[in-house]
């Protein structure tokens, strides 16, 4: 299953296979459970209403339309709380992870939420939405009902999603872009630099919880699911939409949390790993939003990675629907090794991180490993895992300081 972006994914787990927890984890199953019977009436008007407006920052709607035909809204902070001039500003694109939205970056107080810590620092900031979430749900022709709007994994993220926000952030300012990606966001950006996209419209990437390679991960919930995906594609394919609050995830939960070897009562643990730094209020927020739904197609693509400890694309397992889709009769390969060694990158991993595990990011370094010195900085935080990337109540001073500084230096 995403795995990437597992924040939610913990909290599903946590709702329908956690109720019998003892220990602090029952907590976070508690209040789940008051919180999926009620869901966010108020975030009905739109992200910048119901996250940004709110703490007194300016906010911009906006729409995009891909060259597929994805309608996705972004938000834009153009000034910090204190005011200030806009334009001139350097522009960043915030990138969340599959199961989430925009939100994402908005969840922690505005002293600490990413977002506004990079608008009070100077920068012009941009969320994005990925298609099939909750504010991007539109399309030129398709309906979400029609099982043609979920046909799509990742790499349509890379082919198109990407390259409209990009254009349309560049159009919008002038500039070239800073990015920040959380685990799905990083794989995604990772395969376009692979492939020389974007490159001209951007100035760096700072990547949380990389994923590229997920063949060493360590979380049993996630590998479970993603060999249930591998086993039974033909039946989840068949429902097209990944709905994580729908009859067949949950039962799919039940399932895997019944069996031996899976302790469902410390799913935060057994998922993502030990979160050093989570406060339950936050996760509360986060709860009001999340989780969000994605394509099928996008989770068998993502147990594909993890079952074969490979990044390429997605594999129709059928040499003919491969020869179709790429003109061979397997499915290419992204090729880490090709990212430009003097593009500027910085990357944080942790060290209790079991989506993004160790052995992997080491994996991806290696790749790396012609980088320019001075172009890739890589932080490792031995205490976080998943979620405290964009929930660590300590994350402004751990992650987000630091990554702001070596944007300063691009
Ligand atoms: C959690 O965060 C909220 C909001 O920032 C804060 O008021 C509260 O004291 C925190 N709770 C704990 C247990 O740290
Ligand atoms: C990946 O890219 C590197 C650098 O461009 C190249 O040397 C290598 O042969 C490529 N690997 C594959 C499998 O294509």
């Amino acid at each position: 299953m995403e795995v990437a972006d597992s924040v939610t994914c913990i909290i599903l787990l946590i709702l329908f296979c956690g109720s019998a927890a003892g220990n602090r984890k029952a907590l976070y199953s508690f209040k789940a459970q008051e919180n999926a019977i009620a869901m966010a009436p108020s975030s009905d008007n739109g992200i910048c209403k119901s996250m940004v407006e709110t703490h007194g920052y300016d906010c911009e709607e906006h729409t995009v339309t891909t060259q597929d035909g994805y309608i996705l809204s972004m938000q834009r902070i153009p000034v910090g709380r204190s005011g200030g001039t806009p334009g001139n500003r350097p522009p960043v694109l915030l990138q969340h992870g599959i199961l989430m939205d925009g939100i994402t970056w908005l969840l922690l107080p505005p002293e600490q939420s990413l977002a506004f810590v990079l608008s009070d620092n100077g920068y012009d900031v941009w969320i994005a939405n990925s298609r099939g979430t909750k504010y991007s749900k539109g399309h030129k022709s398709l309906s979400p009902n029609d099982p043609a709007y979920w046909d799509w994994s990742w790499d349509e993220l890379v082919a198109y999603d990407l390259p409209a926000t990009f254009q349309y952030v560049y159009d919008q300012t002038g500039q070239k872009l800073h990015y920040v990606g959380h685990s799905q966001g990083t794989l995604v950006a990772l395969a376009a630099l692979s492939k020389d996209q974007l490159l001209n419209m951007l100035r760096s990437a700072a990547l949380l919880c990389p994923i590229a390679y997920m063949g060493q991960m360590t979380s049993p919930l996630a590998k479970n699911a993603a060999d249930n995906f591998i086993a039974e594609a033909v039946y989840w394919l068949g429902l097209s939409e990944f709905d994580p609050r729908g009859d067949a995830v949950v039962n799919l939960l039940k399932d895997i949390c019944s069996k031996p070897g899976i302790d469902c009562t410390n799913l935060l643990t057994s998922f993502t790993g030990q979160n050093c730094c989570l406060n339950s209020s936050i996760v509360n927020i986060f709860l009001d939003h999340e989780p969000q739904p994605s394509a099928t197609k996008n989770m068998v693509h993502l147990a594909q990675m993890i079952r074969q400890g490979t990044i390429k694309m997605y594999d129709y397992i059928d040499e003919v629907e491969n020869m179709k889709h790429y003109g061979q009769a397997t499915p290419p390969a992204y090729n880490m090794t090709s990212i430009p060694n003097d593009f500027p990158v910085f990357l944080s991993y942790g060290g209790e991180d079991a989506l993004s595990d160790v052995n992997d990011v080491k994996l991806l370094l290696g790749s790396l490993k012609d980088h320019d010195g001075d172009k890739l900085v890589v932080q490792y935080r031995y205490d976080y895992a998943h979620a405290d990337y964009v929930m660590a109540e300590n994350a402004k001073q751990d992650v987000y300081d630091p990554l702001i500084a070596f944007f300063r230096l691009q």
